[in-house]
């Protein structure tokens, strides 16, 4: 069991252990279950029986929720089946037809669909801002929320998240975060005044490349409706899902110093060479978002990006297709390392690249081999440009 008193790192050990319940083993099993028996009519009455409908929960869920929320310190955790639906969910927990949104112009692209497409359909308005703006003055009367993602996805620019909570909550709007980036491990959501904190599991809470789950946490002013409205669009995690992201919780701390520390590496190796613009990465010294990273994040994971100078689509191409050690892959978090071309969509002048940006996740395997594959993409990239 985890105390209050506890450091993340031993929280993400300890919370959500419930050997007790399961003849001593150290992690709660899958429990696959739809149908839950009650003993009597008796026990049919509401809060009379712990476990009482598959979707509604099992101790595998709980366990998952007990450690998320004993990390996350808030008062409410719903687990849902991806990171695209933490976003949907918190949204919908919050806004109504009629209503208006500021969202990051670096917000993740399905997560901008959604704002574009059904939201829009349901009358709700989207204004865009730049990652970087004093959101002030582009409150409305109606706007009920502001959605950050810092670092942004793809162009990682770091907000700030206080700043931007004391602008909105003085108008009465709630603060929605993606903290997939950081975990909350790394950057603490509630703290910094985030109502509504996502994140997508299929990262690095799983880890290992082989599940797809979400989560919201909010706090206590957020929880009543974010319990409901998961409620009534009838989410669930799979059992077996939360057991991966429960195993895969247990080690992220670790996985997380590593890979911090081999994409700092990469991100060094590269912003030297002479076929790179600039990196995009807040943890390195002369990032635009290094100070506010400094000051608001207690570490960096393995996901950066770099703009190359300008070069043909041929030499791109040529650069990332011959990589040994590099999976081209929509995903990130897992313990492998993956490079991507990045198609950037702004709403804002908020970023401007001359060349091509692509994006890496710094895997575990050992850095001077990936800086070797990266050395040789550059000579093919070379050859063709
Ligand atoms: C920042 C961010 N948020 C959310 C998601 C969505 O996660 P999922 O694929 O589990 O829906 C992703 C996926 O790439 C992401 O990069």
């Amino acid at each position: 069991m985890s105390t209050k008193h506890d450091k993340p790192d031993t929280v993400i050990v300890s919370a959500g252990r419930m050997s007790d319940s399961h003849f001593g083993a150290v992690n709660t099993p899958v429990y696959r279950a739809s149908t839950i028996l009650f003993p009597d009519v008796a026990s049919l009455a509401p809060g009379k029986q712990l476990y009482t409908y598959g979707r509604r929960g099992t101790p595998t869920s709980h366990s998952l929720e007990d450690a998320i929320g004993a990390l996350e310190g808030g008062a409410q955790v719903v687990l849902v089946p991806s990171g695209l639906n933490a976003a949907t969910t918190a949204i919908l927990s919050v806004v109504s037809s009629g209503d208006h949104m500021l969202v990051t112009d670096s917000v993740y692209g399905p997560t901008r669909h959604f704002c574009d497409t059904t939201l829009k359909r349901l009358g709700v308005e989207t204004t865009y801002y730049a990652p970087n703006a004093d959101i002030a003055p582009l409150l409305k009367p109606n706007t009920k929320v502001v959605v950050c993602e810092s670092p942004g996805s793809l162009t990682f620019e770091i907000q700030d998240i206080p700043a931007i909570a004391r602008a909105a909550h003085a108008r009465g709007a709630s603060v929605l975060m993606d903290n997939t980036w950081a975990t909350p491990l790394l950057f603490d959501a509630h703290g910094h005044g985030v109502d509504l904190s996502i994140q997508a599991g299929t990262k690095y809470l799983g880890g290992h490349a082989d599940v797809t789950i979400g989560y919201v946490s909010a706090n206590q002013s957020h929880a009543a409706r974010l319990k409901e409205t998961h409620g009534n669009m009838g989410l669930a995690a799979s059992g077996d899902d939360c057991f991966l992201a429960l195993r895969g919780l247990r080690t992220m701390a670790v996985r997380l110093k590593r890979h911090q520390e081999t994409a700092t590496k990469l991100a060094q190796w590269l912003g030297a060479r002479p076929e790179v613009a600039r990196i995009l990465y807040p943890a390195l010294p002369g990032d635009p978002g290094h100070a506010l990273w400094k000051r608001d994040f207690k570490g960096a994971c393995g996901l950066f990006g770099f703009e190359l100078k300008p070069v043909s689509e041929a030499a791109v191409a040529a650069f990332v297709d011959g990589m040994q050690h590099f999976g081209i892959g929509y995903s990130w978090g897992g313990f492998e390392s993956l490079i991507l071309p990045s198609h950037i969509h702004r709403a804002t002048a908020s970023f401007d690249a001359k060349g091509p940006v692509i994006r890496i996740h710094a895997g575990l395997e050992d850095a001077d081999d990936l800086i070797a594959d990266l050395e040789l993409g550059l000579a093919r990239l070379k050859d063709i440009k």
